[in-house]
């Protein structure tokens, strides 16, 4: 998957570390991931190896608990994560349309997909954050921003990425596509001549 080109480069002497400080038997399986998780976003493959071949916990275990839990994340994050609410109120509000617009942005086609080429944003689905009164409702990092809607969503992702140095890929190829200048019709030409 070209997705690779977003996996972490893992520090081995840094998950030998946690082996040691954690554990190496079966119950140590879930604080093991989480270590890993909050250094890398997510469950680098070459992490839950070192793991399995330096423990004696087996890789179905491993892998079993791995995603068992919805915590884990198996695939790489971006340098961002939007957080979408899916709750009741963001859902009946029009939530799918914010995921439907982000994606655009960031020019996110394969609906597996999460995450944006170039690993600016990642957008994530989330229960409810709290905040119904101002559905739909998503997250940049720690940033709440509500009462969207599609363009919202869309302007207040550009403004976020303008700060943080970040490039939009598919809100770029929109924007190529909105500045090309315009064409005059035959008709128009004309006109303008008589
Ligand atoms: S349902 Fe979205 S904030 Fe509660």
């Amino acid at each position: 998957m070209e997705q690779s080109s977003l996996e972490a480069t893992v520090d081995k002497v840094l998950v030998q570390k946690w082996i040691a400080e954690i554990g190496s038997d079966a119950p140590a399986a879930v604080p093991l991931l989480q270590a890993v998780q909050n250094e890398y976003g997510y469950l680098p493959r070459e992490a839950m190896n070192i793991i399995v071949s330096e423990t004696d916990i087996s890789a179905s275990q491993l892998f079993g608990v791995a995603t068992f839990y919805s915590q884990f994340r198996l695939d790489p994050v971006g340098r961002f994560i939007i957080k979408v609410c899916h709750g009741t109120a963001c859902h009946v509000s029009g939530a799918d349309r914010i995921n439907t617009a982000l994606r655009q942005s960031l020019g996110i086609k394969d609906e597996k997909e999460d995450t944006a080429r170039n690993g600016s944003y990642t957008i994530e689905d989330v229960a409810c954050i709290g905040c119904c009164s101002l559905a739909p409702v998503m997250l940049i990092g720690d940033e709440t921003f509500g009462n969207l809607k599609g363009a919202d969503a869309q302007r207040s992702l550009k403004k976020h990425a303008r700060q943080h140095g970040e490039f939009l890929p598919g809100h770029e190829e929109k924007r190529s596509e909105a500045d090309a200048p315009e064409k005059k019709s035959p008709g128009k030409k004309k006109k303008e001549m008589l």
